[in-house]
């Protein structure tokens, strides 16, 4: 019955995709248990890139199981659009299977994260924009759509005109607003384009287009719609390995990350559990995934950001550009206080440090050790409190950097030693073994230590 997790150690985008895809080989299943189309997870195979949101990293497994969970949020549009592109490049979705139970993101949850990301004076936390955080409230609120609704064109009918009912003043204040600002920049409000609210009411919001977009889409849907955790519980029960693929990260965890600069689920491990609906028994293996360095998009305190040239550097050498957004990715040196943190708080017993070959050529390497307070006082641990985080500045280890290119290297042992001694000092830091090190995109610039 092993239960593997795979989450990320950082703030996102370290490589979960492609570490996903490696160990699927021995999984028969994989499963994402949360977040929606915020995450953009990357695999490189022979040269051709994929890029997936909402589809586990296994699908190009064929023959392997994929579940989207009850606790990943939806957005029909989106899984549909993924579905087509994985058709047209001759990949089966023959075994993907959709938990009845996931939410869905609504037109209106879109629109109201993006109102909410540009509303004036209302802090920025610099979202996807793709509707999570609105989703997820509704959920919370039991006012949410399930994939099981889109079944039943009543109830579905019944459930968003519920859902819309409070939001009404919301959404109007939004078409206001957008057209003061189409008027302000000197546009004409009537010519504005399809699908914007400036020049009269939303056509997204229309409820019988609505209802009668979503009966299509649970049309298409239907035949990968299932009772899920059953389906892990059945893989769990016969011994087969299945594999918990996290979004996002550690800290953007809506509960343990940096809030409110969070994401609005929970990525941790223990999440697994819930939104997979297996028990935490079942789990008996954590992978975190963390970069040789730290990013971050979006806003909020990152105690190693870099705004220099060596900054500068990562995000050339390692492509530091939203797979979701576009957004350029903030750099910094690897925070092994937040590692640590990370480690303990998923029970990590594997790590896979991804993206070593970036750091080549940068001259020598800075981890942080620890963090000194405004005060002076040395903190040890990552800190609770959010005034204390935003004002920390991190104190750093220098380790000797390597001038090689090591994107060719398969063996722990092809890598120069200060690259080796890089990875020993993490390892020694966070008191969890390195199994895989990645060197390159490609899923065969791995390096595998006794994984
Ligand atoms: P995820 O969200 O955690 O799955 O990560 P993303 O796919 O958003 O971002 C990771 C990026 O780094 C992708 O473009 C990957 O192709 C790339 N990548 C993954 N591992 C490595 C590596 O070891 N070296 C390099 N240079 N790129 C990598
Ligand atoms: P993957 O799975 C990096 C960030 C956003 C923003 C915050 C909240 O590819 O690692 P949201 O749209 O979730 O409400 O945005 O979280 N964020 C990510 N950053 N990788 C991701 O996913 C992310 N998903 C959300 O930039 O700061
Ligand atoms: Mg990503």
């Amino acid at each position: 019955m092993p239960g593997v997790v795979i989450v990320g150690a950082q703030w996102g985008d370290e490589g979960k995709g492609k570490i996903t895809d490696l160990l699927a080989e021995r999984a028969t299943m994989i499963v994402r248990f949360q977040g929606g189309n915020n995450a953009g997870h990357t695999i490189v195979r022979e040269g051709k890139e994929y890029k997936f949101h909402l589809i586990p990293s296994g699908i190009l497994h064929s023959q392997k199981t994929c579940v989207i969970g009850n606790g990943v949020v939806v957005d029909p549009r989106v899984l549909l659009g993924e579905i087509d592109n994985l058709k047209r490049a001759g990949i089966s979705v023959a075994n993907l299977r959709i938990s009845a139970n996931a939410h869905l993101i609504m037109p209106y949850h879109v629109l109201l994260d993006q109102a909410g990301e540009t509303k004036l004076g209302k802090l920025s936390i610099g979202t996807t924009r793709r509707g999570i955080g609105p989703c997820y409230a509704d959920k919370a609120l039991r006012l949410g759509i399930r994939v099981q609704d889109l079944l039943d064109e009543k109830i579905l009918r019944t459930k968003i005109r519920a859902a819309l009912e409070p939001k009404q003043q919301a959404l109007r204040e939004l078409g206001v607003q957008r057209r003061k600002q189409r008027k302000e920049a000197g546009e004409d409000a009537k010519a504005a384009p399809e699908g914007s609210t400036a020049g009269g009411p939303d056509p997204r919001l229309d409820l019988h287009a609505m209802v009668e977009d979503h009966i299509n889409f649970g049309h298409r849907l239907e035949p990968h719609i299932a009772d899920t955790a059953k389906l892990c519980w059945d893989a769990l029960d016969d011994d087969e390995t299945v594999i918990f693929e996290g979004a996002q990260a550690t800290l953007l965890d809506l509960d343990h990350g940096t809030y409110p600069f969070v994401t609005s689920s929970n990525p941790i491990a223990g999440a697994a559990t819930v939104g997979a609906g297996v028990g935490p028994t079942d789990i008996t293996e954590v992978w975190g995934i963390a970069k040789a360095y730290a990013t971050r998009v979006g806003a909020g305190p990152f105690p190693t950001e870099l705004e220099d040239e060596t900054g500068e550097r990562m995000v050339e050498r390692g492509h530091e550009f939203g797979t979701t957004t576009g957004r350029r990715r903030r750099c910094g040196w690897m925070d092994l206080v937040a590692l640590r943190y990370a480690v303990r708080l998923n029970r990590m017993d594997s790590l896979a440090i991804t993206k070593l070959d970036v750091l080549s050529g940068l001259g020598p390497l800075r981890v942080a050790v620890r963090y000194r307070s405004k005060e002076g006082a040395v903190l040890d641990s990552f800190p609770y409190h959010q005034s204390i985080l935003h004002s920390a500045t991190p104190e750093y280890e220098e380790l000797p950097g390597f001038e090689e290119e090591i994107g060719d290297c398969r063996e722990e042992a092809d890598l120069p030693q200060a690259a080796r001694d890089y990875l020993a000092y993490i390892s020694d830091f966070v008191k969890v073994p390195i199994r895989l090190v990645g060197v390159g995109p490609d899923r065969e610039q791995t390096i595998r230590i006794d994984a």
